[in-house]
């Protein structure tokens, strides 16, 4: 079976109730007659008011971040249960953002992933080299290293419900975009680590993503490549046209 591309955008920090719900409004009508899956992935405080406002339409709504405990006195953190009772669907983990600022690693990423599936979450795991490591000729070993450590655990069943995000740090909010044939290699990459890690059959499956500066500009480009089925989309996804326009490429 083909694999469906997901087309998402990351808000990161930016957007109020207000400004969440008058995109969603726009964003409906634009998207409608997509093939693809439209996921946006909001603040925590718009979650609620974004589901209400996508009801009825193709467009999904998730959170960016959790913990990975039930519950407890984790002041400032927010459980799975949370996040599914304000209506999201799927969250994303591991974006180099967490890495790098917050210190989140492997080992705790892997956490997070476990919690999210054993509630009904779907994550958007976020893996990328650095530049110096991409330099360094390390890409390879990085991304191997991530998924390993991030997935360690999952079963195969459970394979199925995940998303991986392959996010070069130096492409993410650069303007700075791995060219097509650069994002196939490290996709493709992924792809047979994942075929390693499980089988060919979990591999084939494996939706997985680009994400680094995609605008409408280099959409097409990027989605025509073998092993890239979706995009995650910061900077461009707060903005409907070109949101719009990044989801109908
Ligand atoms: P960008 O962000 O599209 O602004 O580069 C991508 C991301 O951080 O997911």
């Amino acid at each position: 079976m083909a694999r469906k591309y997901i087309m998402a955008g990351n808000w990161k920090m930016y957007k109020t109730i207000a400004e969440a719900k008058e995109f969603i409004s726009q964003i409906i009508p634009l998207v409608e007659k997509s093939s693809h899956k439209v996921y946006l992935a909001v603040p925590f405080t718009a979650i609620q008011s974004a589901v209400k406002k996508a009801e009825g339409s193709s467009v999904v709504i998730g959170a960016q971040n959790m913990n990975d405990a039930s519950e407890g006195a984790f002041t400032g953190e927010i459980a799975a249960q949370m996040l599914k009772d304000a209506g999201a669907q799927f969250v994303i983990l591991g974006h180099s953002e967490r890495r790098a600022i917050f210190g989140e690693d492997d080992g705790y990423i892997n956490k997070k992933v476990k919690k999210a599936l054993s509630d009904g979450l779907q994550p958007i795991l976020c893996i990328g080299e650095t530049l110096e490591q991409r330099e360094a000729g390390e890409t390879n070993d990085v991304l191997k290293k991530q998924l390993q450590g991030s997935l360690e655990g999952v079963d195969a069943a459970a394979m199925s419900n995940i998303v991986v995000a392959y996010e070069p740090v130096w492409a993410i909010g650069t303007g700075k975009t791995a060219t097509p044939e650069m994002a196939q290699e490290a996709h493709a990459y992924i792809r047979g680590c994942i075929a390693k890690m499980w089988d060919a059959k979990v591999a084939k499956a494996l939706i997985i993503q680009y994400g680094g500066s995609v605008k409408p500009a280099n959409v097409k480009e990027l989605m025509s490549q073998d092993d890239i089925d979706g995009a995650l989309v910061g900077g461009a996804a707060l903005d409907q046209e070109s949101f719009a326009a990044i989801v109908n490429f």
